[in-house]
């Protein structure tokens, strides 16, 4: 992913987008949709050809016209004011900060924000995101894929404790928790309380207190919420930066590999190599 400038003005337009973003959100009460948008523009990351991913291709018809972002067009729209007032910003930066500010006003953890994520125009193919009707081997596949594990996808599923499902969109109905514009970890007890008078289960959802791995996790989570949101904010800022080179480093971290590419040891190299070379030139020339 090729690096863009974030100079001054780019970070005074990002606190201004955040800003907005702010007063969108308590606004419009859209937190549970711009959540749902940041998640589906970053979810299509695949760690083996580093395609897809928070680079704003959910913009593309193409891709907002699948059907798991039915509905997302909405979020994409009340984006574009926000764009309009920060323009300099890329749409791949306003719709992660989106996400970020839309867990914070609803009273979840701090996802730390790191600004240049480049745009995109190329979407991918459909069928990268979740399938709901599946179960935990499709998760892993899914989640794997983007290079996350275990303990983010039982983590980011907390993501449900905000909005609901609407017919119209996915099939489903109604909202995970009781109070669904509020960020909290009454998602993992609802789930351990079992069926719920009103409240949604997706067949993704039943499986992490059925799987011997997700289970623990749901069960500290719904004890714990300082342990949920500490590994929440982990876990969505990873997912928020699939694929994702900090423009203010000069080291590209691989996090699929695990290897560290250091960038400026190249630099360095060539300068050493340039410098070896002359004072050789050097030396040659007095011997002469
Ligand atoms: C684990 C796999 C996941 C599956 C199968 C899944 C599936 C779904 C489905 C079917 C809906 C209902 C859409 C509608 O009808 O409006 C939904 C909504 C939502 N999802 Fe997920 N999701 C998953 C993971 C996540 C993650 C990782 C996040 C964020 C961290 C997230 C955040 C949301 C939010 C906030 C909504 C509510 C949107 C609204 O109220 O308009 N989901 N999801």
């Amino acid at each position: 992913m090729a690096l863009s400038v974030v100079d001054t003005e780019y970070l005074k337009q990002i606190d201004r987008a955040r800003r907005d973003l702010r007063a969108l959100i308590s606004n419009k009460n859209c937190a549970p949709i711009m959540l749902r948008l940041a998640w589906h523009d970053a979810g299509t990351y695949d760690v083996t050809t580093k395609t897809g991913g928070p680079n704003g291709s959910i913009r593309n018809e193409e891709e907002s016209n699948h059907g798991s972002n039915n509905g997302l067009k909405i979020a994409i729209d009340f984006c574009e004011t926000v764009k309009a007032r920060c323009p300099k910003i890329s749409y791949a930066d306003l719709y992660q900060l989106a996400g970020v500010v839309a867990v914070e006003v609803t009273g979840g953890p701090t996802v730390d924000f790191v600004p240049g994520r480049k745009d995109s125009m190329i979407s991918p193919k459909e069928g990268r995101l979740p399938n709901a009707s599946k179960g935990a081997q499709h998760l892993r596949d899914i989640f794997y894929r983007m290079n996350l594990s275990d303990k983010d996808i039982v983590a980011l599923s907390g993501g449900h404790t905000l909005g609901r499902a609407h017919p119209e969109r996915s099939g489903f109905d109604g909202p995970w928790t009781k109070d669904p514009l509020k960020f909290d970890n009454s998602y993992f007890i609802e789930l351990l309380n079992g069926e719920s008078e009103g409240l949604l289960r997706l067949p993704t959802d039943k499986v992490l207190v059925e799987d011997p791995v997700f289970r623990p996790l749901v069960n500290l989570y719904a004890k714990d919420e300082e342990e949920f949101f500490k590994q929440y904010a982990i876990s969505h800022k990873k997912l928020s930066e699939l694929g994702f080179i900090d423009p203010k480093s000069s080291c590209a971290v691989d996090k699929s590999e695990g290897v560290v590419l250091a960038q400026s040891a190249v630099g360095i190299a060539v300068a050493a190599a340039v410098v070896v070379l002359s004072y050789l030139y050097e030396v040659r020339k007095k011997m002469k």
